[in-house]
């Protein structure tokens, strides 16, 4: 017996870097994953990659920035899946590398839409199907260490992403009654496009960027923070809610 046998999750953000390591592990321990994402190349192999490891999953291409994909979205993991047990919100874009005074308004806006307004939208949807099929459910969004300490030049990201803590919060507040809880991952430097991308926006070095980053001075895994998500989607887990939970290396303590 695996710890998700028979459970149905939702993975957004799963096309790539931390979104595929956590589809790839809730299936591999017997969740149904539908593997939600922009990216519909990405998406496909993600779910070839579930193939071969025997576990079960399907691919939606969703923009978590639109109401009608994300409802699509929660429609089929309950049509296809049974219902709704985790759903995991890992979506985003990171692709600013200028000061507040310079920050154009429609990056903000862009931003806000596809790191913070989506993941409202996500919860809004999946707390519904979970709360209508009366046997709770696990929300996990990925936040930042950005949720706490903002990053030069980051400035609708760090925003978006201390949105992102305020939603988990609000919604953990808010439906504990209906046994879904709602946690989030704050990840540091983990070694995914996102990052790789920011760094070559930013011209630094990625050694550098590493030590100054962890206290371990490297960058951590796609599967480091997969494992944190799983224990937080995991009945082990069943007194934990409205946390935020940092895998960072250290940064923060620092
Ligand atoms: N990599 C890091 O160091 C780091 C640090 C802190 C937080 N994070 C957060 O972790 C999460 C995962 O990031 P990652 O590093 O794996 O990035 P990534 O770029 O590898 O993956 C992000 C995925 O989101 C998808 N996406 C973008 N816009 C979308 C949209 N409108 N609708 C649906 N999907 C969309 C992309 O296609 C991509 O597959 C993000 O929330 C990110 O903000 C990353």
């Amino acid at each position: 017996m695996s710890r998700f046998d028979g459970k149905s999750a939702v993975v957004t953000g799963a096309a790539s870097g931390m979104g595929r390591a956590i589809a790839l592990a809730l299936a591999a321990e017997g969740a149904s994953v539908v593997v939600a994402d922009i990216s519909a190349d990405g998406g496909a192999e993600t779910v070839a990659m579930i193939d071969a490891q025997d576990g079960r999953a399907r691919f939606l291409r969703t923009d978590v920035s639109s109401s009608d994909d994300v409802q699509a979205l929660v429609d089929l993991a309950v049509s296809a899946h049974g219902g709704l047990d985790l759903g995991v919100n890992a979506a985003a874009i990171e692709n600013e590398t200028s000061p507040i005074a310079d920050c154009e308004e429609a990056v903000f806006d862009r931003m806000i839409a596809v790191n913070l307004r989506s993941v409202f939208l996500c919860m809004k949807y999946e707390a519904r199907a979970m709360r209508s099929q009366g046997r709770g459910g696990s929300i996990v969004n990925i936040a930042s260490t950005n949720s706490f300490r903002p990053q030069p030049n980051q400035a609708a990201y760090t925003a978006s992403k201390h949105g992102v803590l305020g939603l988990t919060r609000a919604g953990a507040v808010d439906h504990a009654a209906d046994a879904i809880r709602v946690n989030a991952v704050c990840p540091g430097a983990i070694e995914t496009p996102m990052l790789l991308g920011a760094i070559e926006a930013r011209g630094r070095d990625k050694d550098e960027v590493a030590r100054r980053l962890s206290l371990f001075g490297r960058f951590g895994t796609t599967q480091e923070i997969a494992q944190a998500v799983l224990w937080l989607c995991s009945d082990e887990s069943s007194f934990t809610t409205g946390h935020a939970l940092a895998v960072d290396g250290g940064y923060l303590a620092r």
